[in-house]
């Protein structure tokens, strides 16, 4: 069981918390498990037009009858339910989604910035364009170019799959391993350049709040979520804490 501050979070609880146009549900991982996910972005009293965002690694290019119940969802609702990829995704079947929100971003009315891919370290043990792609991260370029957006904009709020190198160095403890990653380094250089106040990502399948550098990391555990008030900047967690950022 894992916990946001010694508070269980875990099983989840399908309810409707904070849900309506001020808030958006960020949810973790989901590694194939579209069912839960429906839940989530549909839960009890809540209509699919509240809004979400995914984090990545929801397995999206995998298996074609996953994919189907995927784009079900996004096909009639794609513009409240959106997604950035992470490593265990298809980069070309993402990049084909009306729901997919690229692999970086900005958002103005959020001023919410986001980065997708990550590395994976289980690479060994994959099967190239079956459950692995050889561009899961961003090139030199394209980060290059979210480099200098992310400068321009200054967001509030970073979204990513996966976190910077120091932080995660702080969840080592949970791994008996810590490697840097292309993108763990950029997302430090973004880091380094400009703190947002919050930063939400998946990957790491826990949760786990991290201040440092005068930001709020969040990270979600494998459907887990938070609901994001932009306009007054806090979220309410499964458990209904508010945590203003
Ligand atoms: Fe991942």
């Amino acid at each position: 069981m894992t916990s946001y501050h010694g508070i269980s979070s875990s099983p989840i609880p399908f309810k409707n918390i904070a849900r309506g146009p001020d808030f958006t549900r960020v949810v973790g991982d989901i590694h194939g498990k579209i069912g839960s996910y429906y839940q989530i972005v549909n839960s009890t009293n809540t209509p699919l037009d509240s809004p979400s965002i995914q984090l990545g690694d929801f397995c999206y290019g995998f298996e074609e009858s996953l994919n189907e119940k995927m784009e079900h969802v996004w096909k009639n609702h794609s513009s409240h339910h959106k997604f950035i990829r992470g490593n265990h995704d298809n980069p070309e079947k993402c990049k084909s989604s009306p729901a997919y929100l690229g692999d970086f971003f900005y958002d103005e009315s959020k001023k919410l910035f986001g980065v997708s891919g990550a590395y994976s370290t289980d690479v060994d043990t994959r099967s190239p364009f079956i459950n692995w792609w050889p561009n899961e991260e961003l090139t030199t370029t394209e980060m290059n170019k979210a480099y200098e957006l992310y400068d321009e904009k200054r967001p509030a709020v970073m979204i990513s799959h996966d976190a910077p190198t120091s932080i995660t160095k702080g969840y080592v403890g949970e791994y008996e391993y810590h490697i840097k990653t292309s993108t763990r380094e950029f997302l430090q250089a973004l880091l380094d350049l400009h703190s947002p106040r919050l930063w939400i990502h998946g990957h790491w399948h826990f949760n786990r709040f991290t201040e440092a550098k005068g930001c709020l990391f969040v990270s979600l555990e494998e459907l887990g979520f938070i609901d994001v008030n932009w306009r007054e900047d806090y979220f309410i967690t499964s458990k209904k804490q508010k945590i203003k950022y």
